[in-house]
């Protein structure tokens, strides 16, 4: 019999609101300098990462950390809408891999000249490499029909279920994991695959794996096919200013 805490419509009512919420209320102040230079190291050594993987698989408990700090990401109304499929089967993510390879045949062809060569010699996925890939999927329908804060613009579940792979992709650069996202594909392929329902959009397919080296720089930019654009063209003081094509 499951109690109220674990059923899935266990929505507290008005009445059991709390009236006082300050016994909650905690302090805020900054984190010491060593915790704040790890936190910045994250943000600025992670990387996408489609070839240095180890074969050796991930520890649960590992991976657990990981799919807890996902699940403490924002999401819109704390409507929590992803989850997190696990493939390891090697059998699946060789069909993922063709659902992979013939998508990306057609982002080639959509390239002219060099660029299209040079596209062509770019890895762009890790697939059949990482030991382990994570699907994270947004389910647009949790939460009801209506959700706090997504009733003028229903992209909020899916910008909630980015926030979750970016948790994921930070805590796993300071574990030592590598993960590279890949998004080409069709995604019906893919649902194909995993039995996922039409309402559950597919936001992320993320190959994950021990590295043990990484590029210190994002690859795209090693490889000649873009850099970073300098910041300071990119922020704007009080409204929008003319910026040429980037
Ligand atoms: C929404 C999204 C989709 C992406 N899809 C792919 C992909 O299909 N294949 C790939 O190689 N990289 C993919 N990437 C990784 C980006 O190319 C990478 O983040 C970018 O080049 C910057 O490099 P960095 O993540 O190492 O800093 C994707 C990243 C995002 C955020």
């Amino acid at each position: 019999m499951p109690t109220l805490e674990n059923t899935a419509d266990a929505a507290p009512s008005i009445a059991d609101a709390p009236t006082g919420t300050s016994e909650h209320l905690v302090a805020a102040g900054a984190f010491s300098e060593t915790e704040r230079n790890a936190v910045y190291r994250a943000i600025e050594t992670r990387r996408d990462v489609r070839d240095q993987f180890r074969p050796d698989p991930l520890p649960d408990a590992l991976i657990r950390r990981l799919l807890e700090a996902a699940h403490s990401a924002p999401s819109v109304g704390f409507m929590q809408p992803w989850n997190f499929v696990l493939i390891r089967e090697a059998k699946t993510r060789e069909r993922v891999w063709q659902a992979f390879h013939q998508a990306n045949e057609e982002a080639c062809a959509m390239f002219e000249g060099d660029r299209r060569a040079q596209y062509q010699r770019l890895k762009l996925e890790g697939i059949r490499k990482a030991p382990l890939s994570i699907c994270i999927t947004c389910d647009t329908k949790r939460g009801g029909p209506v959700v706090l804060g997504r009733t003028h613009n229903p992209d909020t579940d899916v910008y909630s279920t980015v926030c979750a792979v970016q948790n994921l992709w930070l805590a796993a650069r300071a574990e030592g994991v590598g993960v590279g996202w890949v998004s080409i594909f069709h995604e019906d392929a893919i649902k194909a695959i995993l039995g996922i329902p039409e309402h559950v959009k597919i936001v992320a397919w993320l190959c994950v794996g021990y590295i043990d080296e990484l590029y210190d720089m994002p690859e795209l930019a090693v490889k000649g096919w873009r850099n970073r654009l300098p910041l300071d063209k990119l922020v704007f003081e009080e409204g929008w200013q003319d910026c040429e094509d980037m």
